[in-house]
């Protein structure tokens, strides 16, 4: 069995100010570059996010490499690969293109990790009644989304992001699985995990 789909450990370093999460709210009108708050504000604790198998911490100088937590995590993937993104619009070819994908909901059927070394943006995931719980990285914080989880990524009105991702391999060797996937078995495994032991 993977690594996230066993408990999250509990040694993380949180910095409960760096990372904010909370619930969104779903008008077809507001930017999704905004914050989207409900309202009032409904904030979602980092233990929230931790039944939900999201992990973060907050990396101090950079040292992303020797995050303690992470190093395991990314062994036991055999995550020997890491690689920059840069989401600017005068530095990332198909600029557009790619930040409308990336906000397409999908799941993956590995962790997907990211360090923020600059800049600013979030991340969507959805809870157990399926209500999207926005996540803000900035400089520092490094993010795990359990494999089978629905989520999306986008930038903020800053407009910038540069992170380091990890993985097993390429990018191009990504499995990325738009739509519903109740069917998949990496999908299957997150609920049996994450919700069902939410509700026991
Ligand atoms: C990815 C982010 C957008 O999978 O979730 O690249
Ligand atoms: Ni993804």
């Amino acid at each position: 069995m993977k690594r996230s789909m066993e408990t999250p450990p509990c040694s993380q370093d949180v910095k409960e100010e760096i990372v904010e999460a909370w619930y969104m709210n779903d008008s077809e009108k507001e930017d999704y570059r905004l914050p989207r708050h409900c309202e009032p504000k409904e904030f979602v604790s980092l233990e929230k996010l931790q039944e939900l198998g999201v992990l973060t911490w907050s990396v101090h100088g950079d040292d992303y490499e020797n995050e303690e937590d992470v190093k395991q995590i990314r062994e036991s993937e055999g995550y020997s690969h890491s690689f920059m993104v840069d989401i600017h619009p005068e530095r990332m070819p198909n600029f557009e293109l790619m930040v409308k994908r990336f906000f397409l909901e999908h799941l993956h059927p590995h962790p997907e990790i990211s360090y923020c070394i600059q800049g600013t943006g979030y991340h969507d995931v959805r809870d157990e009644n399926d209500r999207w719980i926005r996540i803000a990285v900035k400089e520092g914080v490094m993010i795990l989304l359990p494999a089978g989880i629905y989520h999306r990524f986008t930038l903020d009105t800053n407009n910038y992001l540069k992170a380091v991702l990890f993985s097993a391999g390429p990018p191009a060797e990504f499995s990325t699985y738009e739509g519903p996937c109740e069917d998949l078995p990496a999908r299957k495994l997150y609920v049996e995990a994450f919700h069902k032991a939410m509700r026991r």
